[in-house]
């Protein structure tokens, strides 16, 4: 599961598509957490896709990252801050990829 301290635990070394990209990545094969508020691990993302039928005010946009191990697109929370806390996203993930600092 994503590491839910993974802002104490990371560095951030960039952003894209204006949500910050925790370290360590090693492009294609590591890319890292995306987001802050709503943070997906990209390495966990098996591109499921329930986060992004799920939330309620479309936080989540596709993005291509072919030559990942696990999964040829991601869900990045490109609209972060849009969310409402609702936690839906943290419940359907099947692989616990999203973090969601309702704190
Ligand atoms: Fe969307 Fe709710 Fe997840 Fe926020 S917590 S990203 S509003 S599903
Ligand atoms: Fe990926 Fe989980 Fe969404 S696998 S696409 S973050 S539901």
């Amino acid at each position: 599961a994503i590491d839910p301290q993974f802002n104490e635990n990371r560095e951030k070394v960039g952003e894209e598509n204006g949500v910050a990209v925790w370290g360590p990545v090693d492009e294609p094969e590591e890319l890292g957490i995306r987001g802050t508020h709503v943070a997906v691990d990209f390495d966990l993302c098996i591109a499921d896709g329930a986060c992004l039928e799920d939330c309620p005010v479309d936080v989540f946009e596709w993005v291509e990252t072919p030559g990942h191990p696990e999964s040829e697109e991601k869900a990045e929370p490109t609209n972060e801050a849009q969310c409402i806390d609702c936690m839906l996203c943290v419940d359907v993930c099947p692989v616990d990829a999203i973090d969601v600092d309702a704190g």
